[in-house]
Parts: C-alpha cells; structure tokens; sequence
C-alpha cells in the first residue's frame, strides 16, 4: 500500500462529502442526511441519501455506498490509492514522498497526465498557427471546413506536424519520461526500441476539454479520405471515453434550457460557430447512461441531431431511450437535404437550422414517422404491419396519458378506430405485464436462495447463519459496546464462527481496527474491500440502523444462531460418535426447557 493509515485518514478528514458529491448530484437536505438522485443508475426518484456527519453514502436503490473515497473510485473509475491521491491534491494535502515516485500500474497520476496534455495542446496549437508546420492545417480549418480564425482558436484547435518526435522531443524537453508520455496516450511505444514516438501524427487536432478547464484527451482528424478519418485518445488516468462530452466545457456556461446532441466535432464546431453555443457530442461512441446524468446535471431538454442516414437514425432512437429514462425531455431532428448539422448551416444557413429545430419532434413523433415511411398504407398488409409496430410503440410508455394521446394521433395517422388501436395496445401490455412478474418472481425465488450474490456467494449455504451474521456485523458496526464485548472475550465470537467468507473477512477487519489505536474507521475497509464490497458493508449497517429492535438479547441470539450453525456444520462432516453427543445435548436442553417451564 501506497500510503499510511494516517495519510488516508487525513485526507478523509479534509475532504467535505458534501461538496465532494454535490459537484456530481444535486443534494437537498432531508432531516440530518442529504438526498439526491443516485449517480450510479439512472432513477427519477431520489433514493441516494448523504451523512455529513457520518462521512458516507449510500444508495437505498443499487446498494452502492462507502466512504468519500468509494465514491470517487467509482466517480471517477479509480482504484483505491488513485483515488486517495486524487482527494489529497484537491484537499491540498501534499502527497507522502515515496508515493509520489511509486504511482500505481500505469505509474502516472491524472493531475500529471492533464499538465502534459496542456502542454501538448500548446504544442499543436503553436504547430497551426506556426506559417510553415501548419499550413496545410490551417488551410483545411479555413478553406475546406470554412472556420474562421476566431473559432480555431476559441476552440483550442491545432496539428499535429506529420513527424514521429516533434511532440516527443518537445515533452523531454519539459521534463517528461517516456513512461508518462505514453500513459498519456500522448505517444506510443516502438515494438522495436520500447522508446516513445508521437502518437497523433500530421492530423489536426481537437483538444476535449472537461467543464473545469482541464484538457483531458484528444481526437485528431486527417485532412484527406485515409483511415482511421479520427484518432482519439485511448482512455487514460485523466480521460474516460464514456463520460466526456466535447464542447460541454462552453454549453454548460450557455445557461440554454436546451442542448443540442450531435454525433461529430465538426457539427459541435460548425453549430457554435452558427450561435447554437449549447450543442455538444460524445466522442466516438454511442451516448450512455453516464453521459445521460451528464445532461441531466446541466439541462431539460435535450435534442438529438444525428447524421440523417439510417445508423445515425438508429442511434437517435437508442439516445433518445437513454435519456429518457433519466426523466430528460428528449426531441429529435430530421434534417432533410444535408448528412449532418454542419453540412446542413453550410448549406441552408443558422436560420433555417433556428426553424428547424424549433419543429424538432417528441420521441413518439420521430419514431411513429419512421414506421409509417417503411410502408404504403393503401396495402393491408403493410397497413396491418404498421399498425402492430406502432401500438407496440405506444405500449412502452408508463403514463396512460400519453397513451391516450398517442392513439388519438394513430388512429389519425393509421385511418384505423381509437378503440381497435387501443385494444392491441391493452393486449400488449398485458402480455408484457405477465412477463415482467414472471420475471420478478423468478428474480425474488433466486434472492431468497441468495443465488447470484457476487459479492457474499457463500451466503447461499445457509441463508440463515448469513442473515444472522448480518445482523451481528451490522450492530458490531454500529455499537462500540459490541466490539468491546467481543474483545474482552465476554461475548465469545472469533471468526470462525462465520459461516460464510465475506463477513468473516468483514469481521476480521471490524475487529482488528477496533483493537488498533485510531479505532474503527470505514475508510480503512477501503484498502481490503472493493467498492461493491463497500457498498455490501454500508448496506448491513444501514440496514440495522433503521431497525429499532437492536438491544443486547438482539445480538446474543444471534451470535446464538451462529454457535449452533458452526456445532452443525462441524457434526455434518465429524464422527459418528460426535453426531450421538451432539443429539444427546440437544435433547437434554430440550428436556430442561420443558422441565423449566412446569
Ligand atoms: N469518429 C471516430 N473515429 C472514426 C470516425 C468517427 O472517433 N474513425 C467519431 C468522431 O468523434 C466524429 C464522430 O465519430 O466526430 C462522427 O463521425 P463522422 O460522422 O464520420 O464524422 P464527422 O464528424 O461528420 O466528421 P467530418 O465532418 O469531419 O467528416
Ligand atoms: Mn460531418
């Protein structure tokens, strides 16, 4: 381990949840906890709940909880010391020596990474508007794309000179190893030498730049028909594909009740150039449920501009579901007569763009358009065909508002009666409803078994030694006077007493805490347990804390149940001889019992 027990409990000292988590989910204070949408599964309803006073999180919905320092392992994709070392710098905390030159797996820390992408976009920069490195750059921003000078350089944008060590060369010279350039993913590594070469190579460049400033990857263009068309940065300690939207560092600022969604950098480019300053893109890859909670940080609405043939169609509607399910007013564009947004301002201008996006459509417009053009409706057939597809699309919304709604337009659409439309559609539902409860049930039988727990597997040997063993760690968690009883022995408990793994590694660490001098503190579990095994943790404390009944008799007869799992478990596999002492005991406390009670 990279750092001391000391170090990391000072960094959780210095760190304040509150703000720490409030720049991801917006948090209203409910009673002595903060509450908010949990940013790790898309919900509408608030079930992630914050303790200021506690240090933790906890999501009531998909479990996830811990520490501030789980949380910004699975914020921002870091391992446990990462994630240490990314709340020390924002704390201020200077790092402990021998950390600094022992940094992980990729031996690069983010902060690092993003002062060399600076320095690159520098670099790429003073390339572009250098008259001869940039020429054929500047000639392709200008003459082919049509920017001007003012928006190449509001946009940061540069190139990359057709060699293998100009950037390298330079980088060195900064101070940079090879080993960081090329976690970087500034440059590659020579199969032949091991040595650093440039990684983005006569290409312009687009720096992808996060909402606070920081330069976080690249995406390089050629200037001609070769392949790959673009180059992006791999993902790095700084740089996450699936959670990065180009330009949201100035739509985000735009103060729009509206982005725009687009599929390319050059759309994002040509629409702000045009006055569109809220539109933004994902960066080569199909939009996900954390960019959605992306935009429902920033905005409402939001609108899907794709490229008009059929693959960007298809990923509107896939976009437009994943936005919806974060509760995101979602509408789509048709551009007719362009491939994309910045083929369509080039050619029919802002304004009418401006008009066209003012008609954008609801989802349930787009989609029922797209059906209706695949037929000719004057054949029964095709108009028997569109009208299945069409009810099943009005049979995916929840509110029978808007299914109301929906086949009022339908029926206008389809030239068939409300009532006809309305009945497939109920039947639809139906058969959909039995599917999903049969899938619940099914789900709920393979829960009672504990069957497919990842986190505690065990837990399915014996269900009722585990829930035991849940309620004995959750008071152990809660109540010193607990872990004391253990420790002095007056409550005989040792681990192998737990049935099932996980909570016997949990019980080890409660105990070995406890007995140390800083006492038990829960971002120590962080250096032993995995963010799912964190969130396993807070969910047994959570659990009990909201139980009322948590008294002493509560936790002996616990332990109680654990005793005798453990004397079944060991006469199961002993001697024929212990199973007969083992039955005879039971008897004889049962007879007592009895006596006991005339
Ligand atoms: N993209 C990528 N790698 C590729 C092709 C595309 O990462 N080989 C990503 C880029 O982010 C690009 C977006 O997908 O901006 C859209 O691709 P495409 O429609 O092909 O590019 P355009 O943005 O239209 O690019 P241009 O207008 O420059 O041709
Ligand atoms: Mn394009």
């Amino acid at each position: 381990m990279r750092f001391s027990e000391n170090f990391i409990q000072e960094v959780v000292d210095r760190t304040d949840i509150e703000e720490l988590i409030g720049r991801y989910v917006e948090l209203k204070r409910s009673g002595a906890n903060l509450v908010g949408r949990c940013p790790f599964h898309s919900e509408k309803t608030p079930s992630f709940s914050v303790s200021p006073t506690k240090k933790m999180f906890f999501c009531f919905g998909c479990h996830a909880g811990g520490t501030v320092i789980t949380f910004v392992q699975k914020a921002e994709n870091l391992d446990f010391p990462d994630a240490v070392e990314y709340l020390a710098n924002r704390a201020g905390l200077p790092l402990p020596k021998e950390s600094e030159q022992n940094y992980g797996n990729t031996g690069v820390s983010r902060k690092r990474v993003l002062e060399m992408n600076l320095e690159a976009a520098k670099f790429f920069r003073a390339c572009l508007f250098d008259s001869q490195l940039g020429a054929e750059g500047m000639k392709y921003f200008h003459e082919d794309r049509g920017l001007s000078v003012a928006t190449v350089k509001h946009f940061g944008l540069g190139f990359a000179p057709n060699s293998f060590n100009l950037l390298t060369d330079h980088m060195h010279r900064l101070g940079y190893t090879d080993e960081e350039l090329i976690a970087a993913c500034l440059c590659g590594k020579s199969q032949k030498t091991g040595r650093a070469y440039d990684y983005f190579r006569n290409r312009v460049m687009f720096p992808i730049i996060d909402p606070s400033g920081n330069v976080v990857a690249f995406g390089g263009r050629v200037m001609d028909d070769s392949k790959p068309k673009y180059l992006n940065s791999a993902d790095t300690p700084a740089f996450k594909k699936s959670k990065q939207l180009f330009a949201l560092n100035f739509a985000k600022n735009c103060c729009a009740e509206k982005m725009i969604l687009c599929e390319g950098y050059m759309d994002v480019i040509a629409l702000h150039a045009a006055g569109f300053e809220y539109a933004v893109a994902t960066l080569g890859t199909a939009i996900t449920p954390e960019h959605a909670r992306i935009f429902s940080k920033y905005t409402q609405k939001v609108i899907i501009s794709y490229d008009s043939d059929d693959a960007g169609q298809n990923a509107a509607n896939k976009a437009m579901k994943i936005l919806g399910e974060v509760g995101m007013d979602v509408r789509v564009l048709k551009l007719s007569g362009a491939k994309d947004p910045d083929e369509y301002i080039k050619q029919f201008g802002a304004e009418k763009f401006r008009q066209v996006l003012e008609q954008s459509k609801t989802g349930f417009d787009h989609k029922s358009e797209r059906i209706l053009s695949k037929y000719d409706l004057s054949v029964g057939s095709d108009k028997i065909k569109a009208s299945g597809e069409i009810c099943a699309l009005i049979a995916e919304y929840w509110s029978a508002v808007e299914r109301e709604v929906y086949l009022s337009q339908a029926s206008t659409l389809l030239g068939l009666p409300v009532e006809v439309l309305k009945n497939s559609v109920e039947q639809i539902r139906r058969k959909q409803a039995r599917a999903y409860e049969a899938k619940q049930s099914r789900e709920a039988q393979a829960s009672v078994k504990n069957f497919g727990d990842r986190i505690n597997p065990d837990a399915a040997k014996d269900p009722r030694a585990a829930s035991a063993e849940e309620t004995v760690l959750g008071l152990l968690l809660i109540f010193e006077e607990y872990r004391n009883s253990v420790d002095s022995g007056e409550t005989e408990l040792t681990e192998v007493d737990f049935v099932t793994d996980f909570h016997r590694r949990v019980f080890a660490a409660i105990m070995r805490m406890h007995r140390s001098e800083g006492g038990l503190r829960h971002e120590l579990f962080g250096m032993e347990f995995s963010p799912d095994e964190m969130g396993r943790i807070e969910k047994t404390e959570v659990a009990r804390q909201q139980l009322s009944k948590n008294g002493p008799e509560v936790f002996r007869s616990a332990v109680r149940v654990l005793k005798d799992a453990r004397k079944q478990e060991s006469v199961k596999s002993g001697s024929l001889d212990e199973r007969i002492a083992y039955l005879r005991e039971k008897q004889a406390k049962l007879h007592k019992g009895k006596a006991d009670q005339k």
